[in-house]
């Protein structure tokens, strides 16, 4: 079943379209039903959220949260579950306690979850890829992802339908809210309708990263770039280097350069930027200006329609197109598959990585 790939991440990063298509298909208009019966009222009743989870959930949580308020202009706080759990926090009953996770069985966030409802959370919603899971069990409400099983220990299409999940739960929330109008809204679900075929033009870019990826197989470090909501994309694609290459990789949002890690900077620490077309495009454009003039080499993955290109210490990919809100989504593509043939050139065992598990059940 693995034909014609090589490992399963591979075949799961190229799954994508398929996994964004089947946790599309029973959308045939945005309601907050979509979350189950009862969510309407579940919505209405809540003034905020907070986001539980760990590792790769818990950065698909992290580009939420700049969707959510931006969109349904309601506070968001994202947390990771094995700190919520042990810390003293104030509870906020009218929130919607939300738990992300792939396999619905980490210790950390189940036990998130039985501590939010021990301090008298009520709401509770899941964003889960397996319907009969003990998360889904013990949450009110639940979105059910269609990934498929994911066997690699790299969560690739996990995280990406997540972020669908999340799009939608956006725009019910902005719904039911009224911040935003019914056109807006199928605007924005069109948009992410046509996601699916935009991540396949985004993986034919495949060859490009391929080049990049030689140059990484033979470094140390490296660091990760981006702002607003790609600083968790930055995060993700640090996060997939370091697990299955082994290579120290570290993310900040741009802006922060200035203030610690410029230190780390030079010719041997590759930094990968993730400059979409957005209004921050111009202050990333600065900050990856300080990089080259500390001898610094950039690896651009380039927005559709910006006048980036390769030049002396400076890769860019272009992206195939823009995709406004979306954009965190077909970004990750080319990370994931940076992260893959790396790996492949430091031959890494990539399905399974050592020290990992693919399930964390345990504390
Ligand atoms: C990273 C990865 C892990 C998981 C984390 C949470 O590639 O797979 O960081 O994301 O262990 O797992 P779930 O989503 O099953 O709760």
């Amino acid at each position: 079943e693995l034909e014609p790939y090589q490992h399963y991440m591979q075949k799961e990063i190229f799954e994508q379209p398929r996994a964004l298509s089947d946790t599309l298909t029973d959308v045939l208009e945005i309601s907050p039903e979509l979350f189950g019966d009862g969510a309407y009222s579940t919505f209405k009743a809540i003034d905020s959220l907070l986001i539980l989870a760990c590792g790769t959930s818990y950065y698909s949580a992290l580009v939420a949260k700049y969707w959510i308020e931006s969109l349904a202009k309601i506070p968001v706080q994202v947390e990771i579950a094995s700190e919520y759990r042990y810390r003293d926090s104030v509870p906020n009953p009218r929130a919607l306690v939300i738990t992300v996770s792939q396999s619905g069985e980490t210790a950390d966030t189940l036990a998130a979850l039985r501590h939010a409802k021990s301090l008298g959370h009520q709401h509770t919603l899941s964003i889960c890829n397996v319907a009969t899971s003990t998360l889904v069990r013990e949450c009110r409400h639940s979105y059910i992802t269609r990934a498929g099983v994911e066997i690699g220990v790299a969560s690739t299409k996990a995280f990406t339908t997540q972020l669908a999940a999340f799009f939608l739960l956006t725009l019910a929330l902005a719904q039911t809210k009224g911040v935003l109008s019914e056109a807006q809204i199928n605007e924005h679900l069109q948009a992410l309708r046509h996601i699916p075929s935009a991540v396949q033009a985004v993986l034919a870019l495949e060859p490009q990263i391929i080049s990049w990826a030689d140059d990484f197989a033979r470094m140390d470090n490296a660091l990760f770039l981006g702002r607003g909501m790609h600083y968790p994309i930055a995060l993700e694609g640090a996060l997939k280097l370091k697990e299955i290459s082994y290579i120290h990789a570290e993310a900040y949002p741009a802006g922060e350069l200035k203030h610690g890690p410029l230190a780390l900077v030079t010719s041997q620490m590759p930094v990968v930027v993730v400059a979409p077309n957005d209004a921050l495009l111009e202050k990333l454009k600065s900050n990856m200006q300080e990089v080259r003039a500390r001898g610094g080499v950039l690896y651009v993955l380039a927005d559709a329609n910006t006048h980036i290109h390769s030049d002396k210490g400076l890769h860019a990919i272009r992206m195939p197109e823009h995709s406004g809100p979306l954009s965190p989504i077909l970004h990750v593509i080319p990370l994931q598959l940076l992260a893959y043939h790396t790996a492949l050139g430091k031959g890494t065992d990539v399905d399974k990585p050592r020290n990992l598990a693919k399930s964390v059940t345990v504390e």
